[in-house]
């Protein structure tokens, strides 16, 4: 089937729409009780979005692949998208690890561009799982990619986000490398933030 017509179907948008609800629904309730149980905001914004047919075609020729639904089902795990952004590091471990620990969420891949940022600089942590959408007859399973970011982590991305954009320009390259550098310091930052919590806390 055509990409485009299969993108349309009502079956595969109330499939990632709903997969895209359950996740955001167990993101809510996950910051609920760290909330009541740590005294503060764990998560403090979260956002989803469907990848549209541009991007999803642009993925896959740039990996060689031909635009086609069954390449999409199987090479992409973006299509459907959970961001949730919060305040420290330790927290976006602890919410990784609540919803792996959920029964029937299936943990199909685990990249941590924290612990191993990616050459650009990005960095954040990132779940794919395969999430149920309980119907009447069976249970379908969507893909969702979940990504956990601080917020410096978000807004640098934002900003390395806008750059991949006007990469033919003169400047990109300077202000790439220059991001970069950030992208380091925003890490010491991050680090030195969650110690100064931890020992407010121990006072
Ligand atoms: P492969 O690259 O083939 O492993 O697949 P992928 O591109 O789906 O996975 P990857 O983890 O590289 O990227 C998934 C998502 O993370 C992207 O759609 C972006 O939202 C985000 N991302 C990854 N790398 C970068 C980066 O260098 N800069 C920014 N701003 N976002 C990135
Ligand atoms: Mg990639």
């Amino acid at each position: 089937m055509e990409l485009k017509d299969y993108l349309q179907q009502e079956e595969f948008v109330v499939t990632c729409e709903c997969a895209i609800c359950l996740m955001e629904a167990k993101l809510q309730v996950i910051n609920a009780e760290l909330g009541i149980q740590y005294g503060r905001k764990v998560i403090h914004s979260c956002s989803s979005r469907i990848k549209s047919y541009d991007s999803i075609a642009a993925k896959l020729r740039n990996k060689g692949l031909a635009v086609t639904a069954e390449n999409m089902e199987h090479y992409l795990n973006d299509v459907a998208g959970v961001r949730a952004v919060c305040t420290y590091t330790d927290d976006l471990y602890q919410i990784a690890e609540m919803l792996c620990a959920q029964e029937e969420m299936r943990l199909i891949k685990q990249k941590d561009y924290i612990k191993s940022p990616k050459k650009s600089g990005y960095r954040s942590l990132h779940l794919i799982f395969e999430a149920p959408v309980f119907l009447r007859e069976n249970t379908r399973y969507a893909k969702v990619e979940v990504q956990l970011r601080t917020g410096a982590m978000d807004y640098w991305a934002g900003l390395d986000y806008q750059l991949q954009y006007k990469k033919e320009h003169r400047e990109a390259k300077n202000i790439g490398r220059e991001l970069k550098q950030y992208a380091a310091a925003i890490e010491q930052i991050d680090s030195k933030v969650l110690e100064l919590r931890k020992r407010i806390e121990a006072i």
